[in-house]
């Protein structure tokens, strides 16, 4: 059976010559058994005509912001909220910049601005409006909200021109989608706790240790086991990062206070240990601010390894443990004797000594380690890229 049977699609349909592939995907995805409510863009309407598309989809299709009748039997909230998923096909150029930018003067846009949950895109435009920095940007924010791009394609445009742009065709489209359902279907259910950013070890009331790390690809894995699925846990130190949606964030301070968070939100599935935990904290932190003085000697004690802890619980070990590996030389070298030592499954291994990738930059370059001593490079790729490929690889594993 597919999964696509009995799922709600909202499939919002704006003003491009690829609307035409959206009577196809709307026949295909009525096919798998789907239930198909259609919104059609102001633009739309002279691409595709609402008759074609009802008869498609066996249901009215909705256009009109302020239609009386339209809004006493479905609203512009209850469309939305009846959705399993909001599919937006083709998405043009205009259309990706009115949602990064909460621009609604439709009913389209009204009801994607009004959407409680994320969007798969299908964008459809020439190459060069692909290309545009503006849109671009509004790509990359879209992104970051957790929106699902699928697309475009390269190939013959219907300007003439050939490139990157093309919207993706149906049955492509509708293989994506079923993976994401049998993945959510998959992993429901599983758990996830992720660690991420720096840790703070205060000297006095003001003054404090801590590092360089952002949280960023930390914040990506957590964001994007959520999407996968699981019921995800995130334990973060002090970052800039706003929260995620659907994600459990504890905000610490302290590499203890981590330590207890890690160890309350026990047992999970898996456990990823990105976090730049301070090796040391200070013996005794002074109650009031240290006043300034010729000579101040800090005396520091060890921090409790949390990976090292997790990785050698008898009866809290998740079924896999993952690590990070910070280092700034022999990288490969040190981190071997690091996932040994740590007992974790794998070891992800980042040189920090480069300011292009790793703390506090938007890329990263990562080898992972297994430790069967197999290992792994992903080359150099936005952080949201990697978390992409470590959390599949985390998918496939717990399958
Ligand atoms: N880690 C931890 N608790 C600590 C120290 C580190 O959980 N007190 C985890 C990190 O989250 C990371 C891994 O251990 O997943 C390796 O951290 P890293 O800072 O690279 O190495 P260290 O163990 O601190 O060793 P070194 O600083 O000597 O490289």
């Amino acid at each position: 059976m597919s999964e696509l049977k009995n799922k709600k699609i909202l499939l919002v349909i704006t003003g491009g010559i690829a609307a035409y592939k959206s009577l196809e995907l709307i026949r295909l995805l009525k096919k798998k058994g789907s239930l198909v409510k259609t919104i059609l863009s102001k633009n739309a309407h002279k691409f595709v005509t609402p008759l074609s598309v009802s008869s498609l989809s066996q249901e009215k299709v909705y256009s009109d912001l302020f239609d009386p009748t339209s809004e006493a039997e479905m609203d512009h909230i209850s469309l939305s909220r009846w959705a399993d998923i909001i599919l937006i096909a083709p998405a043009t150029a205009n259309t990706l910049s009115k949602i990064s930018n909460a621009n609604a003067d439709d009913l389209a846009s009204t009801v994607l601005l009004a959407a409680d949950k994320e969007f798969f895109i299908a964008p459809a435009m020439n190459v060069r409006m692909w290309e545009n920095k503006s849109n671009k940007n509004n790509v990359s924010i879209l992104k970051n909200m957790g929106h699902e791009f699928i697309g475009p394609d390269i190939g013959d445009m219907a300007c003439g021109e050939y490139g990157e742009g093309k919207m993706t065709e149906p049955p492509e489209i509708l293989k994506h989608l079923e993976a994401k359902f049998k993945e959510l279907k998959n992993n429901n259910g599983l758990k996830a706790l992720v660690t991420a950013g720096p840790t703070k070890e205060f000297i006095d009331p003001v003054r404090y240790i801590t590092n360089k790390s952002s949280g960023k690809q930390g914040y990506e894995i957590a964001n994007l086991l959520k999407r996968s699925g699981f019921n995800t846990t995130l334990i973060s130190g002090p970052t800039q990062l706003d929260s995620i949606k659907g994600v459990n964030t504890i905000n610490i301070n302290s590499a203890k206070e981590m330590f207890d968070a890690v160890i309350e939100n026990l047992p999970v599935d898996v456990a990823i240990f990105s976090a730049a935990v301070a090796d040391f904290k200070v013996k005794d932190i002074s109650e009031t601010k240290i006043k300034n003085k010729e000579n101040y000697n800090l005396s520091l004690e060890k921090n409790i390894d949390i990976l090292k802890h997790v990785s050698n619980h008898n009866s809290l070990r998740p079924k896999l443990v993952i690590g990070f590996s910070a280092e700034t030389n022999d990288i490969i070298e040190n981190s071997q004797k690091k996932i040994n030592e740590k007992n974790c499954d794998w070891l992800i291994a980042n040189d920090v000594s480069n300011q292009e990738i790793g703390f506090d930059s938007d890329f990263n370059e990562v080898s992972i380690l297994y430790k069967n001593g197999e290992i792994e490079k992903i080359s150099k790729d936005k952080k949201s890229v990697i978390a992409n490929k470590i959390v599949k690889k985390i998918v496939s594993n717990l399958e």
